[in-house]
């Protein structure tokens, strides 16, 4: 997408489209200050009645000569506008410039400028929502694809914050250019997205934005004792990946902030195999990896001056004569045993090992990323995502991330009373806590390798992915993850 801004009369900028919006009394919302006769043109569409009242309810009409399309949008009163309505007025606004002919786009953004939405957050929402919205699954269909449609958009601002609004766009646009590759990486199929693969798309983004990065593979990671990883690994001829990057653009005694993400590509199960319906949703389970992959290409776009080291362990989890069983007793990289309980219960496995790695960074903190638990999407819904930490404010810095960037989490207990649910009679500990509370025991077992740095788990079960007509990967939580680091690099 092209994004320009300009800051000219309206009336001397021409454009196929413009998008208005619409108030609660039913007239244009004029801050753009637009000639007095399309004002009134339009005014008396609206009067016509057909435009609903429900906010986010876009339509076209075709106006005079300068815009021969305008695409109403209802905003209500753009006082009460807020951050969550004008996201989703974008997305609808977006969906119905797909319907239209069109090569250039002019949106005045003076109009949704409020107490709560800043020249800078309605620059980026915007961006971000056209970008968000535009997204065309990298289809391996070979019937009936559809064209991606290229246009000029044009932002119209009149005010001081000329500076905010440029920001806002350039934030807009690297946060999504990461949520579309994790998009991507989420929707390939798992015979394609395999470890190998990821390896190759991080060896790839280290070309691209200078990068350091390392690829191991099964002998280095039996070298390193990851005992834990390689039981989930054994089950699979693909051999596994773990995957490093690091963007060392900090100050050079600055601790790194660590992202380990979970890279499953397919997750059968294992010997505690799932159920047949729907299995194919299970090559998601490296959507955490995903996130990780794309919150890299965000912070290579912008080239924010922080350490930030990511790490992915990746593998399938399958069944296979070979697999692990439960009952099995594996040593960790930590030196803790474990009792595997339930092979479905994977994700853990292969991320306290990351943590263990993760130490000799000595982090300032360390962020891990997974589709860990089915009873987190229980729990929140698909709305939330379940944040754990073993340091509050870390929690409450991430928690104010999310809101900022539409991309919420929230807290839950990270209690030491869940603890006991993992005890086992035979190892240090259980892969599994029980039904009662299962993304938080799940979380509980991450802690018992996290105790060396603050730390915090997004449980992104829920959030990572969409079911139903809609299927796909969402992008999240990279906008969360991004807003995170944007934050802390002091943009
Ligand atoms: N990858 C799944 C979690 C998951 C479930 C993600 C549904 C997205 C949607 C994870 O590896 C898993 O299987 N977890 C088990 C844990 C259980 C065996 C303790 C679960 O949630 O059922
Ligand atoms: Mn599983
Ligand atoms: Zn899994």
């Amino acid at each position: 997408m092209k994004v320009n801004i300009k800051t000219d009369s309206i009336t001397k900028i021409s454009s196929d489209v413009i998008t208005l919006g619409v108030d609660d009394k039913n007239q244009i919302i004029d801050s753009a200050k637009l000639d007095k006769k399309t004002v009134k043109y339009l005014n008396n569409i609206l009067a016509l009645g057909d435009i609903s009242e429900q906010l986010g309810s876009a339509r076209v009409v075709y106006g005079d000569h300068f815009y021969p399309k305008v695409l109403l949008i209802r905003i209500g009163d753009p006082k009460k506008l807020t951050p969550n309505h004008f996201y989703s007025a974008i997305l609808s606004v977006a969906n119905e410039l797909k319907s239209l002919q069109f090569k250039s786009l002019l949106i005045p953004i003076n109009q949704f400028i409020n107490e709560s939405l800043s020249s800078l957050k309605v620059s980026e929402y915007l961006v971000r929502g056209l970008m968000d919205a535009y997204y065309a699954v990298n289809s391996l269909k070979t019937l009936n694809t559809v064209k991606k449609k290229i246009f000029q958009t044009t932002i119209h601002y009149k005010g001081s914050d000329l500076n905010q609004v440029k920001i806002g766009i350039k934030h807009g646009a690297a946060v999504m250019q990461g949520g579309n590759l994790t998009k991507d990486l989420g929707n390939l199929p798992p015979n394609i997205c395999t470890p190998k693969y990821l390896a190759n798309v991080a060896i790839k983004l280290g070309k691209e934005y200078k990068f350091k990065v390392s690829v191991l593979d099964q002998k280095k990671i039996e070298k390193l004792k990851m005992g834990s990883f390689l039981a989930v690994a054994k089950g699979s001829r693909e051999e596994p990946r773990f995957i490093i990057m690091e963007h060392n653009k900090g100050p050079k005694n600055q601790k790194p902030i660590v992202l380990v993400g979970k890279g499953i590509t397919f997750d059968a199960g294992g010997i505690s195999i799932k159920p047949s319906a729907d299995m194919d949703e299970m090559k998601y389970d490296m959507g955490g990896a995903a996130s990780v992959m794309g919150v890299m290409k965000t912070v290579g776009t912008l080239n924010l001056k922080l350490n930030i080291i990511a790490i992915i362990p990746s593998c399938e989890n399958l069944p296979d004569g070979l697999a692990v069983k439960p009952g099995d007793i594996v040593t960790s990289m930590s030196g803790q045993t474990i009792e595997i309980l339930n092979t479905d219960a994977e994700g853990r496995l292969i991320l306290c090992d990351a943590l263990t790695y993760a130490e000799r960074y000595k982090p300032e903190i360390v962020i891990d990323i997974a589709t860990l638990t089915g009873a987190c999407v229980i729990g929140l819904g698909h709305h939330a995502t379940g944040l754990f930490s073993n340091h509050d404010p870390l929690a409450a810095e991430i928690e104010v991330a999310g809101i900022r960037a539409l991309d919420k989490a929230w807290k839950m207990p990270l209690w030491e009373e869940y603890q006991p649910q993992l005890n086992s009679n035979f190892a240090d500990m259980a892969n599994i806590g029980g039904r009662a509370g299962g993304s938080i025991t799940a979380a509980c077992f991450l802690s018992r390798f996290a105790k060396k740095f603050n730390w915090a788990h997004l449980d992104i079960a829920g959030t990572a992915w969409k079911s139903g007509k809609e299927k796909g990967s969402t992008g999240r939580p990279v906008p969360l993850l991004s807003q995170f680091l944007i934050k802390r690099a002091g943009k």
